[in-house]
């Protein structure tokens, strides 16, 4: 029996990086997985590497910053596998700037992904969770979010934002047996931290006690445990996997 033998995951951004990696952990431990993100190309190739080894897997397209098409995702999750028990907010997007040289655009995009997105997947998958009579919903926030970031305002503001959204939610939905908790993972390894100055990242490292960037590996494991019974009687918690940058 697998940590997640028989369980219905929608992952959101599972496309590429830590959700794909995600997705490739939830399903080696029995879950049924919606490989839910906004790029077909590389969501569909990853549905077909993940269906050839047999595992029970299905893309869908969605953009998470409209609630039409997050709708539609469920739908969709719900006729496929009759249901939902976990859901990943883990899609995410940055539009890094100064703040004196931010556009408003920058900045209402990064906020529409990163915070609205998380609020419009939790409110439609809900009621799935509910039904279950037990549920578990992961928000991605960063070390960005709790601790701020240069050039990072619009996703410092949406990130820390989760963590409000995630603190009112594990109060709000506790006593229906859905357990909301948050991952704030530091810098990690994945086409995110391309566009980070190579000599802002080696600052960055030096400041980390375990002296490298994050894994996709090591956040999917915080994700799983999350997901996981493992965790039944954590709520409202924020998981630093960060190698201990900010102490
Ligand atoms: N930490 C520390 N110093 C930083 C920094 C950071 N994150 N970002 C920029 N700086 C420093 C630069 O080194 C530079 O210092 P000097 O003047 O001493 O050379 C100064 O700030 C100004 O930076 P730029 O010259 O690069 O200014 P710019 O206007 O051309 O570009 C920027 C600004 C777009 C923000 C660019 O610096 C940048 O991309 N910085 C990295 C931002 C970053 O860390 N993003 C994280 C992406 S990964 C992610 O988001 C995942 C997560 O959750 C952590
Ligand atoms: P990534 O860029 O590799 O993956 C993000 C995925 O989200 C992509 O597949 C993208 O297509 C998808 N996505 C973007 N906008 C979307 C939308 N509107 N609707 C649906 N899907 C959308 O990035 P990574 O690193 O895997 O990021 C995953 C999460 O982890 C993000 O929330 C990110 O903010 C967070 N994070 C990442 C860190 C890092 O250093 N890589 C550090 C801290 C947090």
């Amino acid at each position: 029996m697998g940590r997640l033998q028989d369980k219905v995951a929608i992952i959101t951004g599972a496309a590429n990086g830590i959700g794909l990696e995600a997705a490739v952990t939830f399903v080696k431990e029995g879950a049924k997985v919606v490989l839910a993100d906004f790029d077909v190309e590389a969501g569909k190739k990853s549905e077909q590497e993940l269906t050839s080894q047999g595992y029970d897997v299905v893309f869908e397209q969605v953009n998470v910053a409209n609630r039409e098409s997050v709708d539609h995702l469920v739908e969709q999750a719900v006729n496929r596998f009759g249901g939902i028990d976990i859901l990943v907010n883990n899609a995410g997007i940055t539009r890094d700037a100064m703040l004196s040289k931010m556009t408003v655009d920058q900045f209402k995009q990064v906020i529409d992904v990163n915070l609205t997105g998380v609020f419009h997947c939790t409110q439609a998958v809900l009621p799935q969770l509910i039904e279950r009579g037990k549920g578990k919903v992961i928000n991605t926030s960063s070390v960005s979010g709790t601790y701020g970031n240069m050039g990072q305002s619009n996703y410092a503001a949406a990130k820390a934002g989760l963590i409000g959204l995630t603190k009112t939610w594990a109060k709000e939905l506790g006593r229906k047996n859905v357990n909301v908790n948050a991952v704030a993972p530091g810098f990690t390894n994945t086409a995110m931290v391309e566009t980070v100055p190579d000599h802002v990242i080696e600052a960055l490292v030096k400041q980390v006690p375990m002296g490298r960037l994050g894994e996709p590996s090591d956040i999917a494991k915080a994700y799983l445990y999350l997901a996981s019974d493992d965790s039944d009687y954590v709520n409202g918690h924020v998981l630093h996997v960060d190698g201990g940058i900010m102490m």
